[in-house]
């Protein structure tokens, strides 16, 4: 079974997506872990994240930097997401993430393109959204319980923004697929979001 779950930063597909392997029995991949990594990479290349072939070189990051806490740093999501645009960077992180959406046994991918590019033959199909607003104040909490000094105004600019790059991009924009359910997550609990997330795919599959 391949279940593909999309939607915007903070929306609680990662979340539902963990939970949901969970459940099923099966592996997770959180894909803009990925983007994320070309992003640091770039980065600690002294590159420029807007050039296609710095960008692209930096697809050849050790495996070791999926590790790397840095990588869930909202400077590093910024990153991700110009890097994202590129197509030859998309085109690099293609197979990788086709092969374990194929694994045998099946497998549960979160992203921005999985319903779309990666697996659009996927058996069940979510798209998870929530406002801005509630997005923000999410990772408000979040970055506030780790210590970092932000404003939630920031935040809310900063998704906004992403959000747009995301889904004003040439190739595999952030959308809604054909057949995906949406699951609008900005006034539940992450208990009640993953309940309505397995009831989802259940009907789906
Ligand atoms: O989901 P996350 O915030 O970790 O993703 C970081 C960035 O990576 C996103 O803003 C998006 O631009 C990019 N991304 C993507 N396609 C995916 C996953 C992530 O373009 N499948």
């Amino acid at each position: 079974m391949i279940i593909a779950v999309d939607g915007p930063t903070a929306s609680g597909k990662g979340t539902i997506a963990k939970a949901l392997a969970r459940h099923f029995g099966i592996p997770h991949l959180d894909t803009g872990l990925l983007y994320r990594a070309v992003g640091r990479q770039v980065d600690l290349n002294g590159g420029n994240p807007d050039d296609p072939a710095d960008a692209l070189a930096a697809t050849a990051f050790p495996d070791s930097l999926l590790d790397d806490p840095a990588l869930r740093s909202e400077a590093t999501g910024g990153l991700a997401s110009r890097v994202s645009v590129h197509p030859q960077v998309r085109a690099a992180l293609l197979a990788r993430q086709q092969d374990f959406a194929n694994q045998p046994g099946g497998a549960v991918l979160d992203g921005r393109d999985i319903a779309t590019v990666i697996a659009p033959h996927a058996d069940a199909k979510l798209f998870v959204t929530a406002s801005v607003a509630a997005r923000a104040l999410r990772r408000f909490m979040e970055m506030r319980s780790r210590g970092e000094d932000v404003t939630r105004e920031a935040i809310e600019a900063d998704l906004a923004a992403r959000d747009e790059r995301d889904a004003a991009r040439a190739v595999a924009p952030l959308r809604q697929a054909e057949g995906a359910a949406k699951l609008d997550t900005s006034a539940m609990s992450p208990e009640i979001a993953i309940a309505a997330a397995i009831a989802l795919v259940e009907k789906q599959v």
